[in-house]
């Protein structure tokens, strides 16, 4: 059975496959496949492994052809993934949830610190030989200290930065989310509130929430225009949940005091040299060594869920598909 795997990924989903003879894996390597490769190199194989830049399209599943059984997707967010025509075409789709939580609530953090106390400008500003003598003045922010964060998304991820914010900082952590979290609420002490109201209180505001079609520009113009003018936008989530443009207006008129995105759109307006309070990262942050062998792991555990054990992968996304 053949397995297309689009880019170079940690050995240990590669040592785990090859323990089991009748498996071929068709290894890439390099840039991402273009949209014609990707038609092309998954023509006949029994499961793909897809990463994040891969566009799994209709027309990608459908050139796959009648053996295709899985998509095992190495990242938790599959919204790269027609996940309707997986399901319409009995082919699973699988992710590797939970392997990341830490990184990325973490990374999230770093944001914070980054931007707010100015760590990446005041870098740039030493290299750049400008450092003469101590300044009270310079590259002022704020403490995190019994400040309010504002969670979107209170998934793993939000609840385990929620989890820091409380008990590193004493944070007061507001959280929005199309679901009530009690037990975080009461463990944690979270309180639950209207998008508007997190937004207008929150001295730091945090995305976890996957991008759907209900969460595509969640945060644009209006909703910049309710935050604090000291408040900070911290983006780990996906780029399409914050309208760009909004961002941009808002970080040049000084609407808000800073951003830290480690998800942007092709050809990004943010990455304007004009703009002095953002820090932009290459969506990183997942990308601790223990995060990104457990998610080799767990790609490998749903190949072989389905190819060799037959039976649904571990970490199934298109439910309806479960047999249970
Ligand atoms: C990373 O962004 C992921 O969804 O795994």
């Amino acid at each position: 059975m053949k397995i297309l795997i689009t880019r170079k990924i940690p050995r240990a989903c590669i040592d785990i496959l090859k323990k089991h003879s009748n498996l071929e894996l068709i290894l890439k390597e390099g840039d991402p496949l273009t949209p014609q490769e990707l038609i092309e190199s998954i023509k006949g194989v029994d499961a793909i492994v897809p990463v994040m830049p891969d566009s799994i399209t209709k027309e990608v599943i459908e050139a796959a052809g009648p053996n295709l059984k899985l998509i095992a997707h190495y990242a938790v967010g599959y919204d790269n993934i027609d996940v309707k025509t997986a399901t319409e075409k009995n082919v699973y789709v699988s992710n590797t949830p939970g392997d990341l939580t830490e990184s990325v609530a973490e990374f999230a953090l770093g944001l914070m610190f980054a931007v707010a106390k100015k760590i990446v400008k005041s870098d740039e500003f030493m290299h750049q030989g400008k450092y003469h003598f101590w300044d009270p003045l310079i590259f002022l922010g704020p403490t995190f200290l019994n400040k309010t964060i504002g969670i979107v998304g209170l998934g793993r991820i939000g609840t385990h930065l929620a989890r820091i914010c409380t008990k590193g900082f004493n944070m007061r952590v507001l959280y929005f989310d199309e679901y009530r979290n009690d037990k975080a609420e009461q463990e944690l002490g979270l309180i639950y509130t209207s998008l508007d109201d997190l937004l207008e209180k929150s001295d730091f505001i945090s995305i976890h929430c996957p991008l759907l079609p209900s969460t595509r520009n969640l945060i644009g113009e209006k909703e910049f225009r309710k935050m604090k003018p000291t408040a900070y936008l911290i983006n780990t989530a996906r780029a399409g949940i914050v309208n760009e443009d909004a961002l941009h207006t808002a970080l040049s008129d000084k609407w808000i005091e800073g951003a830290g995105v480690d998800v942007v759109e092709e050809d990004s307006v943010l990455l304007d040299p004009a703009l002095s309070n953002i820090v932009v990262t290459p969506h990183i942050a997942s990308a601790t060594r223990e995060a990104r062998i457990e998610m080799a792991r767990m790609v490998a555990q749903n190949l072989v869920d389905v190819l060799i054990d037959n039976k649904e992968p571990t970490n199934l996304v298109n439910k309806e598909l479960s047999k249970k």
